[in-house]
């Protein structure tokens, strides 16, 4: 892999170009309104899987968006690297806010991205974290330097829960044999702080209805003798944390598993700067569970938040109304070893039994998902430790992330195989957020990372 400098050196460009053209396609997930783009997407990784050498390369198709699949075998008796991605993105809400088109990339510098960033929706949430892989796989295959076997599983469904994807993997558990599943979705500490995710949370994400009056009423005549919704949507929410902000729901914390008072220690000790932290989001203080420090709160700590919450008049001036209906979208991120079935039955439990009478509460489950945890003694962590090692000059820190990939401990479940999430993205490039961005440095850093990934595993396997 001595050239792999040379040769992204002497392809910046077109390599940037590329990831241009396919943050170009609105592949937005959530949107009907964007469904054929998302088809149009996957065609557009189709290609590039087959430019990039891959021997054998499938659109399979789904009851929703397709699955490309993709595989280059060298020798069957080499280990078998899986790469997983997403090639759909959240939608770009709230346009006004973003300060170019989310589907016009544009390249800017910031203060972390000197050498510019490619601002777009998708830009570090998948598309170009993904796109890194079918670069570097290309760069191995044309310089007849890919090590292993690889195969490739792009789906268009991440952000909106996987659906298709679980069946899927089920029923594809030999086509999708493999040594190690490596996946870049997640971030890194900052561009002279290597890390390697180690954990992901899980997700349970709910919805809820709560009704009083049948109808809207007016708020003086009404006012005061019936249980207005949003007042009361707005206590219950309010109950569901206690003084030392931990979670009210009964069982909520039964199976958290607790980190030993070393494993503590272990994360305290990754670099973590609280004034830049708080200046970032322009907040005086940070908020959060009694006795835990802010990267436990985010990592190894379950979570419940209202992500949106809507009912009455919400237009121009002032509209004096009762209305018959309040509602909110709340999800909660869990730990090892919470379930998520179990804690959306004890969410609906608890949320229908706290309503006071005089209002009617229906709790709608929407999609979630198990946490993970990645060992760290293993050689895929090794593997990717060494990577790190030899393309940052140090080696990387493993930490928990506080996001959610649900499929993956399917993966560990269904396919018997441990997962590595190398993320060459910063907690500050607003996926999900308008402005989203990926650094130039990151998208080549991780093209240039990769390959020694492949050689690595691969020499450690044997
Ligand atoms: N790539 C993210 C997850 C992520 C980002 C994990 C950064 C760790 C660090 C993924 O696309 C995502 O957004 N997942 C959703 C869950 C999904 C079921 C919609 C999430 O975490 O909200
Ligand atoms: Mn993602
Ligand atoms: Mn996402």
């Amino acid at each position: 892999m001595q050239d792999v400098k040379t040769y992204i050196s002497e392809h910046r460009e077109r390599m940037i170009q590329e990831l241009i053209e396919i943050l170009k396609i609105p592949s937005v997930s959530a949107d009907p309104a964007f469904s054929q783009d998302v088809f149009h997407m996957a065609d557009a990784i189709k290609k590039s899987l087959e430019t990039a050498g891959c021997d054998l390369v499938e659109i399979c198709e789904t009851a929703g968006f397709p699955i490309i699949y993709a595989e280059k075998t060298i020798d069957p008796t080499l280990p078998t690297i899986l790469v997983y991605g997403h090639y759909d993105v959240q939608p770009p809400d709230p346009i006004d806010l973003w300060s170019s088109p989310p589907f016009e990339p544009v390249i800017k510098t910031t203060e972390l991205h000197p050498d510019g960033a490619i601002f777009a929706r998708g830009a570090c949430d998948d598309k170009g974290q993904m796109y890194m892989h079918v670069k570097a796989v290309a760069y191995m295959i044309s310089t007849g330097q890919l090590p292993c076997n690889v195969k490739f599983m792009i789906e268009g469904e991440e952000e909106v829960g996987s659906k298709n994807l679980a069946g899927f993997v089920k029923n594809n558990q030999e086509k999708l044999a493999n040594d190690i599943i490596l996946i870049s979705d997640t971030g890194m500490i900052a561009n002279d702080i290597p890390s390697v995710t180690t954990g992901l949370r899980g997700l349970s994400y709910v919805e809820v209805e709560v009704t009083g009056p049948n109808r809207d009423l007016h708020s003086g005549l009404y006012g005061g003798a019936v249980a207005n919704p949003i007042n009361i949507l707005s206590k219950m929410i309010a109950s569901l944390h206690d003084e030392n902000n931990r979670i009210t729901i009964p069982g909520f914390y039964d199976r958290v598993a607790e980190l030993s008072q070393t494993e503590r220690e272990a994360m305290a000790a990754a670099p973590f700067d609280l004034e830049a932290y708080k200046k970032a989001l322009d907040i005086d203080a940070v908020y959060g569970e009694a006795g835990y420090t802010t990267n436990e709160r985010n990592a190894i700590r379950p979570t419940l938040d209202v992500n949106g919450i809507w009912g009455g008049y919400t237009g121009e001036g002032a509209k004096t109304v009762i209305a018959s209906k309040a509602y909110a979208k709340i999800s909660m991120r869990l730990v090892p070893d919470q379930d998520w079935e179990t804690i959306t039955e004890l969410f609906k439990t608890h949320f229908e039994k706290i309503a006071p009478k005089g209002v009617k509460v229906t709790v709608t489950r929407h999609h979630g998902g198990q946490g993970y945890v990645t060992p760290i003694d293993t050689i895929g962590y090794q593997a990717a430790e060494k990577a790190y090692e030899t393309t940052f000059g140090k080696k990387p820190v493993p930490q928990r992330g506080g996001g959610s990939i649900p499929i993956v401990s399917l993966f560990e479940q269904e396919l018997k195989s441990k997962t590595i999430l190398m993320g060459f993205g910063l907690d500050s490039d607003a996926i999900h957020s308008p402005n989203e961005h990926f650094g130039i440095w990151n998208y080549l850093k991780g093209i240039e990372t990769i390959p020694y990934f492949y050689q690595y595993f691969t020499e450690m396997s044997s």
